[in-house]
């Protein structure tokens, strides 16, 4: 039986955002760091989001998050916490922003390097003293709010988390925060919560109350996505969007899959997370058709399609309806890197819990029919 831990308090609804400056205070945050990313400030989610905190305006903000946070745009950060005599950190972004406060995080009170942190080492350096974190989604896609890491590329190159599981002292998700996403960011992040949902569901670990959680955020994103990308602004549909995102990102502390085996090494050559898992997940359910038993059917029933159709030609389908690229190719993904990614699949933490074991060989397919 698996530990089943789920930890963060988290703060969910519309409007909720008008809870950051209590939480600040009981948190005893006088001058937190803001992480985000200009996007989000052009967009002017970031002035909505802090819209109830007095003085935010003459806060320090740190903006320059990169598509893929870095280990020096985390030390870059940290170095801003410091110089700028903070007491907290504030998230508000997309995966990649939450991510990104984390690490910063960690950095504001611990010995660098990042890479000591990462849960490649048998024992990484321990975690035990970071500042207070409050994380606002303004995506409906990594659930970083809830998840156990941060995913950072180090300065090796490699793509990784650093575990985290007890970082966060609390989440606030506001659906209203989404309202303003372009269509095509609904449409790639809301297939990364897609995707938590379905490899978690279909990881072999025991952990039924993951599996409930899963199928229902699962089931929240089928209904839910299109709509969502086609009206930006349907409350509904972004709530439940955010609901199926948080849920994907309980449910994965039970461990993940190929998908995302393959979309890390991916990741840190620059591509983006969401659409690197909806170009991989046709053919990697594919690959494990055999090994899934009645998950397949009910995902089908999830999903709301006949009990005899093809799901993953069906989340093929979904991905083109809300313009998703069909093929790696598509995206910019050179040929010549597959076979290394193929290898570097096999170091992922998210390798050991795919359904059946995949070897390079079987990775390598993947990646070519996908390309
Ligand atoms: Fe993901």
């Amino acid at each position: 039986m698996s530990v089943l831990q789920f930890l963060t308090t988290v703060h969910f609804g519309d409007g909720k955002r008008d809870q950051l400056p209590a939480l600040l205070a009981q948190s005893n945050v006088g001058k937190p760091l803001f992480v985000t990313d200009r996007g989000v400030i052009r967009a002017g989610v970031f002035a909505q989001a802090t819209e109830h905190v007095a003085g935010a305006d003459a806060m320090p903000v740190f903006d320059d998050t990169p598509v893929n946070p870095t280990e020096a745009a985390a030390a870059a950060g940290a170095a801003l916490y410091k110089h700028s005599g903070c007491d907290g950190v504030v998230g508000i972004g997309g995966g990649a922003a939450l991510d990104l406060a984390k690490a910063i995080a960690v950095l504001a009170t611990h010995e660098p390097p990042l890479w000591n942190y990462c849960n490649r080492h048998a024992k990484p350096a321990p975690i035990d003293r970071a500042p207070p974190l409050i994380l606002l989604p303004t995506t409906a896609g990594t659930g970083s709010e809830v998840g156990r890491s941060a995913v950072i590329v180090f300065d090796n190159g490699i793509k990784a988390g650093v575990r985290c599981p007890d970082l966060v002292t609390a989440a606030i998700c506001d659906p209203e925060l989404t309202h303003g996403l372009p269509p095509s960011i609904t449409a790639s992040t809301g297939m990364d919560a897609l995707a938590h949902c379905i490899e978690t569901y279909c990881s072999p670990t025991v952990n039924p109350p993951a599996d409930a959680i899963s199928l229902d955020g699962m089931q929240r994103i089928f209904r839910h996505l299109e709509r969502a990308v086609a009206g930006g602004t349907d409350p509904e549909a972004r709530w439940n969007m955010m609901m199926g995102s948080l849920e994907g990102a309980i449910s994965f502390q039970k461990g993940m899959g190929a998908v995302h085996a393959l979309s890390h090494p991916l990741g840190a050559r620059g591509f983006h997370h969401g659409t690197l898992n909806a170009i991989l997940l046709p053919p990697v359910l594919r690959a494990n058709r055999e090994a899934l038993g009645d998950k397949w059917a009910m995902m089908l029933r999830q999903a709301g399609w006949p009990g005899d159709a093809d799901f993953a030609a069906g989340i093929a389908r979904l991905n083109a309806a809300i313009g998703i690229p069909a093929r790696l190719r598509d995206i910019g993904v050179k040929q010549d890197c597959l076979a290394e990614v193929a290898g570097q699949a096999l170091e992922d933490n998210a390798h050991k819990t795919n359904p059946r074991l995949l070897a390079q060989a079987d990775y390598l397919a993947i990646l070519e029919s996908a390309y």
